[in-house]
């Protein structure tokens, strides 16, 4: 089974990475030629990947298709390429539905969204897949988690968590560099604090099946620093800001 990116940014690298380095069982990735140095370093790194001419020779040679271009491309591009039937195109494309997708793609092809991110070139994270599909939730089960969603508007809720990836490691900038202005040389800081917030996601995922409230209690003791954390926070109004922001990004994305 040949593989085809129809656009080589950060997520089109992210999963051929993970995909290069996992067991699945494919005979090439064709990427397309931009972004140029991107696809180059993929080429090097990688011995089953193969840059294409154009577009339409990635859609011509592969089984599966991955739309990996921003909207605005999305939107310019699609309709101009021809799909087979027999195809599966899976797109990652953050704003546009599965009703303008076949409409775009004009023939009958399956037809999968799908929300990977950065970490899948470890091998790690969630991916959800929209609508369920068995052969795509296989495929990223080797790169991740798939979470299958049967209503394309939910998705839009996972999407709209996706936005806290940045917020999330600009927290352990913040407090990496709160520690180096302490006089902690960055690299220990930053090691300090990468293994902490590595070690409490373990153990929230081992946790999974509790409320994650639970943990919210246990990792306090009282009158303790973990209480004082959460006390000064909420009353700073942070996490309602937190939930605040998680709104709006759903709002663009509800469009
Ligand atoms: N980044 C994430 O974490 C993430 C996660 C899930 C989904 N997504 C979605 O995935 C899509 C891509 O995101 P990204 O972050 O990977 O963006 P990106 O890094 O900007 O990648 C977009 C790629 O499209 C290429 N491109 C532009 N015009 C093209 C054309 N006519 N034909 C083929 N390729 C073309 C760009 O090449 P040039 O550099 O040469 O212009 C670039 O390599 C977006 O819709 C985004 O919402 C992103």
């Amino acid at each position: 089974m040949n593989l085809g990116f129809i656009g080589t940014g950060k997520i089109a690298s992210s999963v051929i990475a993970g995909i290069c380095t996992s067991k699945i069982n494919f005979k090439k990735i064709i990427i397309s030629p931009r972004n140029k140095i991107i696809a180059k370093n993929l080429k090097q790194k990688f011995k089953k990947v193969i840059i294409a001419r154009e577009n339409q020779q990635i859609v011509d040679k592969c089984d599966w298709v991955f739309l990996s271009v921003t909207p605005t491309i999305g939107n310019r591009i699609i309709k101009d390429l021809k799909f087979r039937s027999t195809q599966t195109i899976i797109s990652f494309i953050s704003t546009i539905t599965l009703s303008q997708l076949k409409k775009m793609i004009k023939v009958r092809a399956k037809i999968v969204r799908a929300i990977p991110l950065p970490p899948i070139s470890l091998k790690k994270g969630p991916v959800p897949i929209c609508p369920p599909n068995l052969k795509v939730k296989k495929f990223f089960n080797q790169l991740g988690t798939t979470v299958e969603i049967k209503n394309e508007k939910s998705s839009i809720n996972f999407w709209s968590t996706s936005g806290m990836m940045a917020p999330f490691y600009e927290l352990l900038r913040v407090m990496t560099d709160w520690l180096v202005k302490r006089g902690v040389k960055r690299d220990n800081a930053q090691k300090y604090i990468t293994s902490l917030f590595l070690a409490l996601s373990e153990d929230a995922v081992v946790n999974s099946k509790k409320d994650l409230k639970f943990l919210v209690k246990e990792s306090q003791t009282p009158q303790g620093l973990n209480e004082q954390g959460v006390r000064e926070l909420t009353k700073a109004s942070f996490y309602k800001s937190l939930e605040k922001t998680l709104n709006s990004i759903h709002k663009r994305l509800n469009k």
